[in-house]
């Protein structure tokens, strides 16, 4: 199948799509189940590239991943085994969960091997809070060229961390570790995601003590023993924001079942402010565009409960459609910018600044990074023919050219796979002229 797609675009999307468990979420849970000395069974996975590159890594360390029906996966770790290093560099580049696996690794074999890392470039992606944290267990950290390798020769012990920025990988790489470390550990200044909310649902369903206070602190004591899971997947409410701006760019009207309310209020109150409108049904939720001119605002992306940056790029072009000028400040990522070339090659206006814009300055200001982006609008879009830059970028260019008028060449949609389950048959399914090229 080819990695280009054709979009004949300017008419709104319609109808009804189905959504499933969060990548962001899932790929964790899949790493959770090494921890459990019983199997593990993970329902409502979506079927995207990211979940193999997981299933991948967790079947090299001797995991059995097996696919029943649709939708749920049975992880069994019983037979757990060092992997090579060799086997492991194969997948280097592809993913950043392989920085996840070093906790359970540690407990379970007493070393981790981790090549580099992949994942989307939207700016450095440093691992030194993970790093750093496994230190501060009793770690050994070893940096070799082919990647780096982990060790734990006095075991693993709770400690007291305070983390720089609220890092949702660096959390979950704690919380990872700490619940089979001995003694307690206390998390200071964590991230409080709802997709880090599931996971340690997960680890409390497998034997895990964990509290979360109000101030971002959370406490781990560790236990000997933990046990596999049964656990439904919340839903991905980075893919739901993504058709629901779909939906207000095309000035459309989509269904998403699955989707849901209190994970995504903070987008909610955004598109409601832009123009949008939308109904919370006990199934999920229809998002629209109502006619009329859609409004420009003012945004700052944050961790939750903020506006989470993985809703900026596509929101983005929805705001090339409204009234007015628009200001968004990235503080999350320090280059999540880019895709907007190809807008205004489609004819957006949009400009961006090194300067904290719109809001208090952020850890990225005063640096030579392009983080914040003045959007005038409404623009005509017109066809391309573009690249995809990244995941969250890629599917941002398939809603521009989905908006814009005549026929739009997307290459590198391969990207958009990672993250976007069976993107092409949803896009059927309401009714965009789309075919492979
Ligand atoms: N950071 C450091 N040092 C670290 C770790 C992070 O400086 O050791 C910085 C990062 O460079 C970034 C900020 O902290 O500027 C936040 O990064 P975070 O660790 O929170 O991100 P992540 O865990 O690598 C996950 C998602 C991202 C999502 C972010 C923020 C996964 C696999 N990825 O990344 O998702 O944007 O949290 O919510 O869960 C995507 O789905 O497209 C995506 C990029």
């Amino acid at each position: 199948m080819t990695d280009t797609l054709i979009v004949h675009g300017g008419s709104p999307l319609h109808g009804r799509i189905r959504l499933r468990g969060a990548k962001n979420f899932v790929s964790k849970a899949m790493v959770a189940s090494l921890l459990g000395e019983t199997p593990s069974r993970l329902r409502n996975v979506p079927q995207i590239r990211d979940v193999g590159v997981v299933t991948g890594l967790l079947e090299l360390h001797g995991v059995s991943v097996t696919t029943v029906g649709d939708d749920t996966l049975l992880l069994d770790p019983t037979e757990v085994e060092t992997a090579h290093s060799a086997d492991i560099d194969a997948h280097a580049g592809t993913s950043r969960i392989p920085i996840l696996l070093c906790g359970p690794l540690l407990h379970r074999l007493g070393e981790a091997f981790i090549p580099d890392l992949g994942g989307c470039k939207i700016g450095d992606r440093p691992i030194n809070y993970h790093l750093e944290s496994l230190r501060r267990f009793g770690a050994v950290v070893d940096k070799l060229p082919s990647g780096i390798r982990i060790t734990a020769p006095k075991g693993l012990k709770g400690t007291k961390i305070e983390l720089e920025f609220p890092s949702v990988g660096a959390t979950e790489q704690v919380l990872l570790t700490a619940v089979r470390a001995e003694g307690v550990t206390e998390l200071k200044n964590a991230a409080i995601e709802p997709e880090i909310a599931d996971l340690i649902a997960v680890l409390q369903k497998m034997g895990a003590i964990i509290s979360v206070d109000t101030d971002r602190v959370i406490r781990i004591e560790g236990v000997d023993r933990l046990e596999g899971y049964d656990h439904y997947a919340l839903t991905d409410r980075i893919e739901a924001a993504s058709w629901a701006c779909a939906a207000l760019a095309t000035r459309g009207d989509v269904f998403l079942e699955g989707a849901t309310q209190p994970e995504m209020m903070t987008f909610l109150n955004v598109f409601r402010k832009v123009g949008g409108q939308f109904d919370v049904r006990d199934d999920g939720v229809r998002f629209w565009h109502p006619g009329g001119d859609l409004r420009s605002i003012v945004l700052e992306t944050d961790v939750h409960p903020g506006f989470m940056t993985d809703w900026q790029q596509p929101l983005v072009v929805a705001l090339t459609q409204a009234s007015g000028i628009s200001i968004v400040h990235e503080t999350v990522y320090e280059n999540r910018f880019g895709f907007t070339e190809a807008l205004r090659e489609m004819g957006a206006t949009i400009q961006v600044y090194r300067e904290c814009l719109g809001g208090a300055s952020c850890r990225f200001g005063q640096r030579n990074f392009q983080h914040s982006a003045v959007v005038s609008g409404p623009s005509k879009l017109h066809s391309a023919e573009i690249t995809v830059p990244d995941l969250r970028g890629g599917f941002s260019h398939l809603i521009a050219a989905l908006a814009a008028e005549g026929t739009s060449k997307v290459h590198g949609i391969g990207l958009i796979d990672r993250g976007y389950e069976r993107f092409g048959e949803k896009l059927a399914a309401l009714g965009a002229m789309v075919e492979r090229g």
